[in-house]
């Protein structure tokens, strides 16, 4: 229970955000895979979008004091009948087919990020995008490398390894995913909140380089 207080104190403000970047890009009616949807915070911050928009969430967490925080807030905003909440792995899911399978900040705490990546291929629909939302380092920072691990520790929040855009891009062309559009929504010193969007590579579309812009910056949350 304080473990999901301290989380959504610290993490939701954030990522709020993130999740409107998203949601505004799917079409109505359109079912979602949220892959570690924590305490469903940023999630149900846009309750109503998601009843206006017929969207279908399911929405899963390998952290039981999370998901029993989300199944109360669902409860609560009466959304039951489209957000569904299970307690289990990426790696274990089975459900499907998704228009959108989406990673908020959750990508990077993954041990196996490209087993992930090559599962959740699977359970997309024909015309499915897989959605990444996250902050990236700039330059190389040892430093934080070697803090984020405590962090934890003082936090009891998981904030995954320290992500580099270039490791991340290997990781998604080594499962055969082409990056679609990369969006820096916020800067701050030398981390950058994107919003990157994937879809399974076709033979068709192959070569074609990502659109990559710069959104209107957003009050840095920090
Ligand atoms: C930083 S939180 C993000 C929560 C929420 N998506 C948000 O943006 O507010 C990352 C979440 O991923 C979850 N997670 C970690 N490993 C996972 C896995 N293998 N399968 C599903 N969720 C996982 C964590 O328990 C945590 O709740």
């Amino acid at each position: 229970m304080l473990r999901s207080l301290i989380y959504d104190r610290l993490i939701l403000r954030l990522t709020t955000q993130w999740y409107a970047a998203v949601f505004q890009r799917l079409a109505p009616g359109a079912t979602v895979l949220d892959v570690g949807v924590g305490t469903a915070g940023a999630l149900l911050a846009h309750e109503r979008r998601i009843r206006e928009c017929g969207l279908r969430v399911t929405g899963i967490d390998v952290d039981r004091d999370y998901i029993h925080r989300a199944r109360a807030r669902v409860r609560a905003a009466g959304l039951e009948d489209q957000v569904e909440l299970a307690l289990e792995s990426v790696y274990d899911h089975a459900g499907g087919p998704y228009d959108a399978v989406y990673f908020s900040g959750s990508f990077m705490l993954l041990p196996d990020p490209e087993r992930a990546l090559r599962h959740c291929a699977g359970l997309l629909s024909d015309t499915g995008r897989i959605y990444f939302t996250q902050t990236f380092q700039i330059r190389r920072s040892p430093l934080l490398e070697r803090l984020k691990p405590w962090l934890r520790r003082l936090t009891t929040i998981d904030f995954g390894q320290v992500t580099y855009a270039a490791d991340f891009r290997a990781h998604l062309a080594h499962v055969g995913l082409t990056i679609e559009d990369w969006t820096t929504l916020d800067e701050h010193r030398s981390r950058a909140a994107c919003l990157v969007v994937a879809r399974p590579a076709r033979s068709d579309a192959g070569g074609q380089e990502p659109r990559h812009q710069h959104q209107r910056r957003v009050r840095n949350p920090g």
